[in-house]
């Protein structure tokens, strides 16, 4: 019996992750689920898997949760970090994700993480601490596994793919009109809110090369985007002597998903495999990085290291919300981004302090130039 833990069970990755739980029961112990807030389908997961204890951010007084014991608060973060629990997932979307992380990661924690915003935004903090995870972004669990059967001076390249968004054939003169609804509509994944903007902006892209850069330790250089509208393959890596190995599957977030809970073993897990002759063809391009321009900005951003990925990643959460609340338009998302880098003048963050006070500091500088 494997004890876990699921932080973000409600979302999409956190549902995702329990599909697997629950047809593997015999294999796993759900010791703590985590959500923001107590929704009808944490209450179903609390029934189904009887965790010892239930994190939730936002905690109502009249909380029934049986034998459950409950947790909100820094403090509950920081009790459950401590736990003995073999794996932590971590599939809470955001900057919220972060405290959880560093903590789990602090008390030298398995963590499976899909929780990008805080891989990027402790980096310079506590990379060192990396190597006790196991990616669940689809991406980053193609290369974990592709650099698993490889030499580290044999690779040249680490190539991410995306599908290219709902707007990769869209003109760039209509993207200003924009709704909300179309930016949501994804051609090929179903995801969480916030992640799926990011999709359509291609931030997206941007953010996964330098959440790459900080788990493989790899320069950013040797890392690409390119734009594979079938979503089969997830990550490639290319060796010195111009060998690609590919890693594929079908747009199923259950294949890292499984990979990570199941690591260092693999099972059959009960998804339709993939058939390369129904499929037919593969293409790739060269990502449009005018009509996208967050993809180029995001990468400076993680080049010049110190507190700017932390501002790049806490200014798209702050304006994808925005958007979503339709105060600003699609293209403002870019427009904002730019400007508030631009305008960044903080010091390089030493600690998790820092971290804090940066994202404080940022909050604040997009509260004056947004509103
Ligand atoms: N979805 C995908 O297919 C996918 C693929 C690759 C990577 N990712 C990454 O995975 C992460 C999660 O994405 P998602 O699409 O699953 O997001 P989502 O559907 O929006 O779910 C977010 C989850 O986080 C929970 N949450 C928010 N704040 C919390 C807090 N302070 N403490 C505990 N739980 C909290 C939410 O709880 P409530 O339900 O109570 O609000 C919900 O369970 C993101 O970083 C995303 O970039 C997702």
């Amino acid at each position: 019996m494997k004890e876990i833990a699921i932080l973000g069970s409600t979302g999409s990755v956190g549902q995702q992750t329990l599909d697997i739980v629950r047809r593997f029961k015999n294999q796993f112990s759900v010791k703590l689920l985590a959500a923001s807030k107590f929704s009808e389908t944490l209450q179903k997961q609390i029934k189904e898997f009887r965790p010892e204890y239930v994190y939730i951010e936002h905690l109502n007084e009249d909380i029934n949760v049986d034998n459950t014991k409950l947790l909100t608060g820094k403090e509950g973060i920081e009790f459950y970090s401590s736990l003995d629990i073999d794996l932590f997932i971590n599939a809470i979307s955001g900057i919220n994700g972060i405290y959880p992380t560093y903590c789990v990661l602090k008390n030298n924690k398995k963590l499976a993480t899909a929780n990008k915003e805080a891989i990027i935004c402790l980096g310079e903090i506590l990379k060192e601490k990396y190597s006790q995870i196991l990616p669940i972004d689809s991406e980053h669990s193609a290369i974990f596994q592709l650099l698993e059967k490889t030499k580290k001076e044999d690779i040249s390249k680490i190539i991410i793919t995306s599908s290219g968004g709902p707007f990769f054939k869209y003109p760039k003169e209509k993207l200003k009109e924009v709704t909300v609804e179309q930016a949501l509509n994804h051609p090929k994944w179903k995801m969480g809110k916030k992640i799926t903007i990011d999709s359509a902006t291609l931030m997206n892209k941007g953010l996964e090369i330098i959440e790459a850069h900080y788990l493989f330790n790899i320069n950013y250089d040797k890392i690409t985007a390119v734009i594979h509208p079938q979503s089969i393959i997830h990550g490639i890596v290319e060796l010195v002597d111009g060998t690609l190995f590919a890693n594929l599957s079908s747009t199923d977030m259950r294949y890292p998903i499984s990979y990570a809970l199941f690591y260092p073993e693999r099972r059959e897990i009960g998804i339709e495999k993939l058939d390369l002759v129904k499929l037919g063809k593969l293409e790739f391009y060269e990502p449009d990085y005018e009509k996208f321009p967050l993809l180029k900005i995001s990468v400076e951003a993680g080049k010049k290291g110190g507190a700017y990925p932390i501002v790049l990643t806490v200014a798209d959460e702050y304006l994808v919300n925005k958007f979503l609340n339709g105060e600003i338009s699609f293209l403002d998302i870019s427009y904002f981004i730019e400007k508030v880098l631009n305008s960044v003048k903080f010091k390089d963050p030493k600690n998790i302090d820092d971290v804090f006070a940066v994202i404080k500091n940022t909050e604040n500088l997009l509260e004056e130039l947004v509103g």
